[in-house]
């Protein structure tokens, strides 16, 4: 209680203080709590010690302007959502959901339930980090998988999302308009870039796997998140760095707007030291002329995606 009292004041405090380019009211759609030292992690996933908080999460979010968040289950957890759940039970419902990770053939209903009264909208299907075991799925194997985890989920009308490498997306491109659920789809597709240096002025179509992403998105169920562009380009340090993204970003935004989500990936696993807030000044520029863009890829995109108010 105490803890949460003080979240909720120092929150208070950098909101009336601080001053951001964000719309109000804006989430972050993707990040993850993680803490080495509380929370044990699946061997094998990483051996640095991570401190990400909800307190030191908070304060990260106030200082962007995010006021809401989802907690996505990082992979060195595996299936087990203790630190999400008890985060989410941290922040509450009313600013807070999650992308929980679970094994559809050991799953019950009941679980899935209890995790949906406290805010549970999604299950995260990892198919990008080896370390994850369903990232080992053969290809012929992912559309069953995807079936079995929307069969799972679809009473509750919970979200699919997908961390895939841009390559693969043409293995889910069948299988999504059949599930009958949203979907979304990590960190831009997580495309693999040509050599970052030379390749301003990019086609995003000449990326293996963009032209799939390109036609899920104008099917409809599909959603991507705008989101961690370092792990698509290497060596960012400033935020004219990313200039190489925008035309891929533009050309999400411009296939369906309201089907973009913001998140900032926080805390950055893997880059620990970055500071995201010049890449997410540099998106507020690129959308900043229209209003409605703005408002829907920080803010109202997500509340139809997650079902909040
Ligand atoms: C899940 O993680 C928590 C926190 O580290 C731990 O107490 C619990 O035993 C774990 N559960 C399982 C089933 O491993
Ligand atoms: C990327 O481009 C630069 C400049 O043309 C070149 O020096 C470098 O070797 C290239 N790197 C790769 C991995 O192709
Ligand atoms: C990364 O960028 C910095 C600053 O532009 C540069 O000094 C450094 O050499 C770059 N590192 C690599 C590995 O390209
Ligand atoms: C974008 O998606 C929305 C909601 O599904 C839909 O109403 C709209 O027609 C779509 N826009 C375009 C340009 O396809």
């Amino acid at each position: 209680m105490a803890v949460f009292l003080g979240v909720a004041l120092i929150s208070g405090l950098i909101t009336m203080v601080g001053s951001s380019l964000l719309p109000v009211g804006s989430w972050d759609s993707h990040l993850h709590i993680i803490d080495t030292t509380r929370y044990e992690q699946t061997p094998d996933t990483g051996s640095t010690v991570i401190h990400g908080t909800v307190w030191e999460n908070t304060l990260f979010e106030t200082s962007l302007g995010c006021s809401h968040v989802v907690i996505i289950q990082p992979t060195r957890y595996g299936n087990n959502n203790t630190a999400t759940l008890e985060a989410l039970a941290a922040y509450g419902p009313k600013r807070a959901r999650a992308v929980v990770q679970f094994d559809p053939e050991t799953i019950t209903d009941a679980e899935l339930r209890e995790w949906h009264a406290l805010g549970v909208r999604g299950v995260r299907i990892n198919l990008a980090n080896s370390k994850n075991p369903t990232s080992n799925t053969p290809p012929e194997q992912i559309p069953g998988l995807v079936r079995k985890y929307a069969d799972k989920v679809r009473p509750l009308g919970w979200v699919i999302q997908f961390f895939i490498s841009m390559k693969d997306i043409p293995l889910i491109e069948p299988v999504v308009p059949t599930l009958g659920l949203r979907v979304v789809i990590d960190h831009l597709g997580s495309p693999k870039l040509p050599n970052t240096t030379t390749c301003h002025g990019l086609d995003p179509y000449a990326i293996e796997g963009f032209s799939s992403l390109a036609k899920l998105l104008q099917g409809g169920s599909t959603w991507v998140k705008i989101s961690a562009p370092y792990r698509s380009v290497s060596n960012q340090t400033t935020s004219s760095d990313y200039a190489v993204l925008d035309p891929l970003i533009l050309e999400l935004l411009r296939i369906n707007g309201t089907k973009t989500v913001f998140g900032t990936d926080w805390p950055h696993t893997g880059y620990e030291t970055l500071d995201i807030h010049p890449w997410a000044h540099r998106l507020v520029n690129l959308v900043g002329g229209d209003g409605k863009l703005l408002d829907g890829l920080f803010r109202d995109n997500a509340r139809v995606l997650w079902d909040a108010e």
